[in-house]
């Protein structure tokens, strides 16, 4: 009785799927498309030589997914449990939709789980084995990882810190004057976006917008922004129909370009913090300048060079602004957890100190609200798929070698045994959490971990400790000076948001009130400089 319904499910997301074909790569390309599609239109049920069967899964193929995938993930994950699989083309993949089963494959037996796939756009075309995320689970990973491990790690970090105090005054200030003290509505996208970017230039070169570089900066902005329009984990066609691969599809060339363009344009970049080495300048300390330093005792070739800054570089930038953005949507709704946070900021500091990176530990109300919006609203529901390197048997089910290994984060954050109430946003649940992200993904007990938006296992972001000290400063620092307030009408919205890849939220405004005399003080003055707005624009690709 219940496998018609579940047939019938599969074939309606199947029908917009090839909807959506039909519409975008161009008549000619359909008709080739559907005929590829009826040759193998249903799943393959592969079993082991004893007799282990692949986890269950919907009948059909699919040559990708609609926008919003984790909405169809999540109806399978009930439809079909904790791991199920399904097939994208020829390729089998296996969805992880459990902390627990999450947990033993991907970090206990990680060893069989911590390649990745050699998707045809990401990997075969723009980066071909580099900048880390592209590169399979071999030697050339291990030393690539152990660099940007060394260079990001929290004492790494530490080093940057009065960059990114700096760049968090910037960040208020500017929103403090151009809002007149909250007499006008601003939309905070370019705001957040020029703070992540000005950290983000400091941090991978040692100087921010309003450098002599800019025009080639101006240049390399976009590219991150194609890079995740053309990359996601099951958006393209061509990355799952081998035939359309022989074809000059625009996909296919927008991506020789793009990876063309990473070389031009951070090779020009690393050149320009070499020369300044060379002529002697004192170049803050910076990602280029560490890679500069190991690169021939490293044995690093110029292409990987150019491939780690661009990881750097473009790897953490919309993630981070993003979730300073759905910070600031959520809040207009929530005058209650807003009040308890500036109770907390009240009693532990005071109104005549605003907070700096060292108060983070004593302000749990505020982790709270960060662990919760990365939690509702994690830039990647899909983090990066792993690859399976070996045949494997888990609780009974076959994954055989070469499976993609897709951790559901939609799923494992809305677990209602994990998360009471899943769907709504309360802070409060993570009240006993003293824990960073970085310590929290490390913890035995899958069920204690605070959210998986950084990943898991081997592969787990490396930027974690950056990302958690840029993020803990912007919305600690806005809590500290503002009310978030409401622009009456507009509310902001919570359900849509833009990107296959990153995610970011939809346009909105908020009014950002003083909370108190103090803040007029601290932010009195206009003399300091916030940088470029027009970079910020090729940034977030307005
Ligand atoms: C809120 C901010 C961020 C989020 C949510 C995030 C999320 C992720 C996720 C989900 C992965 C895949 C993990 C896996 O395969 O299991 C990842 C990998 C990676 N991230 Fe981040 N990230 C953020 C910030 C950053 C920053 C700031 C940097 C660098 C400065 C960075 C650099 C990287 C790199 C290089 C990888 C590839 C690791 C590998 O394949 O071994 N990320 N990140
Ligand atoms: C994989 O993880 C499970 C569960 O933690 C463990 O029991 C098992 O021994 C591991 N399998 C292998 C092959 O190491
Ligand atoms: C998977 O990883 C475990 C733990 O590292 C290892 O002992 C085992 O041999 C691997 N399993 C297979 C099937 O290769
Ligand atoms: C990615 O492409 C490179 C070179 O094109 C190849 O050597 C590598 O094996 C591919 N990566 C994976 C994970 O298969
Ligand atoms: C690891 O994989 C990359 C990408 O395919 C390749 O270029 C590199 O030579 C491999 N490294 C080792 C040590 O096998
Ligand atoms: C977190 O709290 C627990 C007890 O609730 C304590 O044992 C632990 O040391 C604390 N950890 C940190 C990092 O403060």
């Amino acid at each position: 009785m219940h496998s018609l319904p579940k047939g019938l499910k599969a074939q309606h997301h199947s029908a917009i799927a090839v909807s959506r074909a039909l519409a975008s790569p161009g008549i000619i390309l359909s008709i080739f498309l559907l005929g590829v599609l009826l040759s193998l239109g249903f799943r393959k049920n592969l079993t082991d030589k004893d007799g282990h069967p692949i986890p269950p899964g919907p009948p059909l193929r699919y040559p990708f997914l609609p926008k919003y995938p984790e909405r169809i993930l999540h109806r399978w994950r009930n439809q079909y449990g904790p791991i199920f699989s399904v097939w994208m083309g020829n390729q089998l993949f296996v969805v992880l939709n459990d902390p627990v089963v999450a947990r033993d494959l991907l970090v206990v037996n990680g060893s069989n789980f911590s390649s990745r796939h050699n998707y045809f756009m990401k990997n075969q075309t723009i980066l071909q084995g580099g900048a880390i995320t592209a590169t399979p689970y071999n030697d050339t990973w291990r030393k690539h990882r152990r660099i940007a491990n060394s260079i990001l790690a929290p004492r790494a970090v530490e080093g940057y810190s009065a960059t990114l105090d700096y760049e968090a005054h910037m960040l208020i200030k500017s929103l403090y004057h151009d809002t007149e003290k909250g007499a006008i509505p601003v939309n905070p996208a370019r705001y957040a976006g020029r703070y992540v970017l000005n950290n983000m230039l400091s941090v991978t070169f040692g100087s921010r917008t309003g450098s002599v570089a800019d025009p080639i900066i101006k240049r390399a902005l976009p590219l991150g922004n194609e890079f995740m329009k053309l990359t996601g984990p099951w958006s393209n066609a061509v990355d799952f129909i081998t035939p359309l691969q022989w074809l000059p599809t625009s996909t296919r060339s927008r991506g020789r370009a793009l990876r063309k363009e990473f070389l031009e344009v951070y090779g020009t970049l690393i050149n320009i913090v070499k020369d300044r080495m060379a002529s002697g300048e004192s170049v803050p300390d910076c990602l280029v300048k560490s890679l500069l330093e190991c690169q021939d005792q490293e044995e690093l070739s110029w292409t990987d060079m150019c491939l780690l800054t661009t990881a750097f570089a473009t790897g953490g930038s919309h993630s981070t602004s993003g979730t300073i953005q759905w910070f600031l949507a959520f809040m207009p709704s929530h005058p209650e957890i807003q009040a308890k946070a500036h109770e907390e900021l009240d009693r532990v500091l005071g109104r005549e100190n605003w907070p700096t990176a060292e108060d983070e530990k004593r302000l749990p109300y505020i982790r709270a609200i960060i662990k919760e919006v990365l939690r509702c609203h994690s830039p990647f529901w899909m983090a990066t798929p792993h690859a399976s390197d070996r045949d494997f048997v888990y609780r009974g089910m076959y994954i055989p070698a070469k499976t993609v290994m897709m951790l559901n984060c939609y799923s494992l954050h809305h677990n209602e045994e994990r998360y009471q109430d899943p769907f709504n946003f309360n802070p409060d649940r993570y009240l006993e959490d003293n824990l960073s992200s970085t310590e929290s993904s490390k913890l035995a007990d899958a069920m204690k971990r605070d959210h998986w938006a950084f990943g898991a296992g081997r592969r787990i972001c490396p930027g974690m400790p950056i990302a958690e000290k840029e993020i803990f400063l912007a919305v600690s620092r806005l809590l500290w000076a503002f009310k978030i307030q409401p622009v009456a009408g507009e509310p902001p919205c919570l359900d849509e948001y833009e990107g296959y890849s990153g995610r970011t939220p939809l346009p909105f405004r908020v009014n950002l009130e003083p909370r108190h005399e103090q803040v007029h003080r601290v932010l009195g003055t206009r003399d300091e400089i916030p940088g470029s707005f027009e970079l910020a624009d090729e940034f977030l690709g307005h």
